[in-house]
């Protein structure tokens, strides 16, 4: 890099302005120029602002993002800036098998080589569907170039014969009927198209509303941005906007390094517990945090989270869906709430340019029907707790769905509260489980746990999100409708069930979980936050010594490459090579 490229003011002008390497400079110009862009324009001293576009046909979750970037676009030349849009790899939740989970990094992987390798100043971050998210946040810290979030926004509330019907949850509900025997096929389909109304991402609390607020509680996005419904006017308006601010930020080079901290992640911890978020926050913000070279640990999540009581009244913790939690206010609301109960980080800044302790300031809860208050939450404690024991070394719970009769049923002995003994059944995969959950012979009763194993990052490959098993028919039509469920996979966000989940280090890469075998006794202490099987040690270790890893096939290439690099889930799930590359921007490419 010679001297003449110290001056330049933006990074793009390396490319569309550089007298030192006529050749190159020109071929650069006279490519962009053929579409909108003028010489003028590209060698004006202007900055280049990516709109990184997760939205296309075949991830509907954000195609709203295919509309919404001619208000970012409009934004982002209002203020000076040249707006270039590229696509990023689909994440479509509901679409890529064997999971959407096995592209979020490799979403991530073309994001860092877009931003790194093109003439960018800033990024727009499309968001939405669950991965999107994390992948777009992984991806600008690692880089480090100016960049704001700008979520796609919900669907409208879906409506099933006068109720609410929010993505996932009413899944969840109708399979159950199915199984029952009280809908039949057809009415299954209607009643769970009838919550995807509009176009947007999952109307309930689930990964993608969660992810965004997520990204809203870190500071990555202006405020009130991640609850706004996709068809909603003041999506537009915020679209517009968020361009406007990208542009200033370059000017003020406000970098993800000036706006995370590690009390911005503390925030989001706080944020998840209160909003009655996904149990796939924790591997998400783990990896973001890693990419950002951010201490955060899985036990974080108990130590800061566990307290905080949920002020969310939104499926499937609660009632409402995402336009009533708009109209109470959406994250900055719950924030402001949370803030009066000491909760908040004021410090951590935001891409605003301003702390959360100015951002918040005058944000309450629009309606305590939807968006409570600390004084009267909807529920205590609703953070995770981090088990640990001689089936995994760390594994989350959501102990606010564990119902009364659950406490009952799998109490290990009158009087000893919090401790829960049960049979195990241990199920090879998703396969298997669908193939034998309603053996007889499994002995299945409403006092078992069902486990389901090899279903982490490498061995699904991705980490399934199949955790949250139903009961056999038999039981469901005795009214058993859920048992709890452990694994080394993940669950849907949308989902209630009491559920272990994201059990790390998982069984195929000789995680406790694959030692366990059906009929083993096992015991959950919620006390010490502890799970075990009641196996003895000697027994224990002969099952270790006679173990050997199950058969893994690959169908990619990525997914060899994938299963090769990726760590556990409680890491994040991060390609481990990848973290040790941290603000990349610092270097420019060679020319
Ligand atoms: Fe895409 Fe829920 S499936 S947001
Ligand atoms: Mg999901």
């Amino acid at each position: 890099m010679g001297d003449t490229r110290a001056h330049k003011k933006f990074r793009s002008q390396e490319w569309f302005d550089n007298p030192n390497n006529p050749g190159m400079t020109a071929l650069y110009v006279e490519r962009y120029q053929n579409q909108e862009y003028t010489r003028d324009e590209l060698q004006g001293e202007r900055p280049v602002i990516g709109i990184a576009q997760t939205g296309s046909d075949l991830a509907p979750c954000n195609k709203i993002h295919v509309f919404l970037k001619e208000r970012v676009k409009a934004g982002i030349r209002d203020a000076g800036g040249i707006p270039m849009e590229f696509p990023v790899h689909p994440i479509q939740e509901t679409g890529k098998r064997p999971t959407a989970a096995l592209d979020r990094n490799l979403a991530y992987l073309g994001l860092v080589e877009v931003l790194y390798g093109y003439p960018i100043d800033g990024v727009v971050l499309t968001t939405g569907c669950d991965k999107t998210t994390p992948a777009m946040l992984m991806g600008a810290v690692t880089v480090d170039l100016p960049a704001i979030a700008l979520n796609g926004g919900p669907m409208l509330d879906g409506w099933w014969k006068g109720k609410r019907a929010g993505s996932g949850t009413i899944v969840w509900e109708s399979r159950r009927l199915l199984a029952e025997g009280k809908i039949d096929y057809d009415e299954f389909m209607n009643r769970v198209c009838a919550s995807a109304p509009s176009l947007g991402h999952c109307n309930s609390m689930g990964t993608a509303s969660t992810m965004n607020a997520m990204a809203e509680a870190l500071g990555m996005t202006l405020p009130g941005s991640s609850a706004i419904p996709a068809p909603f006017r003041e999506r537009m308006a915020m679209a517009y906007e968020t361009g406007r601010r990208i542009v200033e930020m370059v000017y003020e080079d406000l970098k993800p390094s000036d706006v995370l901290s590690r009390q911005s992640f503390e925030n989001a911890i706080v944020v998840n517990s209160a909003i009655g978020g996904s149990t796939n926050a924790p591997p998400h913000l783990q990896a973001v945090a890693r990419h950002a070279g951010i201490d955060l640990h899985v036990t974080d999540w108990q130590k800061i989270g566990f307290e905080v009581p949920l002020l969310v009244n939104m499926q499937p913790a609660g009632e409402y869906l995402g336009e009533s939690f708009f109209r109470a206010g959406g994250v900055p609301a719950v924030m402001g709430e949370l803030r009066k109960a000491g909760y908040i980080r004021e410090d951590a800044m935001t891409v605003a340019g301003k702390p959360m302790r100015e951002t918040l300031a005058n944000w309450e809860s629009q309606d305590t029907e939807v968006i409570k208050t600390c004084a009267e939450p909807l529920r205590e404690k609703a953070g995770f707790l981090v088990l640990s024991g001689n089936l995994f070394d760390s594994a989350l719970m959501k102990t606010c769905v564990i119902s009364e009769d659950f406490r009952q049923r799998y109490l290990s002995e009158p009087g000893k509260e919090n401790i829960f003994e049960a049979r195990a059944v241990v199920f090879e995969g998703p396969e298997d489980y669908h193939d034998r959950l309603n053996d007889p012979a499994l002995e299945i009763d409403d006092r078992t746990i069902l486990f389901i194993r090899n279903v982490g990052c490498v061995g699904y490959p991705g980490s399934a999100e199949v955790v949250n098993m139903q009961p056999p028919d038999a039981l469901l039509r005795e009214g058993v409708t859920h048992l709890p469920t452990v694994g080394d996979g993940r669950q849907s966000g949308t989902s209630e069930s009491p559920s272990i989940l994201n059990a790390s280090p998982e069984s195929v890469v000789g995680g406790g979980l694959a030692l366990l075998q059906t009929g083993d006794r096992v015991r959950l202490d919620l006390n010490r936050s502890t799970m075990d099987a009641l196996v003895d040690d000697g027994e224990w270790e002969a099952r270790r010594a006679a173990w050997t890893p199950p058969e893994i096939k690959n169908y990619t290439p990525w997914q060899e490459i994938y299963r090769a690099n990726v760590g556990q889930l409680a890491e994040g799930g991060c390609l481990e090579l990848a973290t040790a590359y941290q603000r990349v921007a610092r270097n420019l490419p060679r020319d």
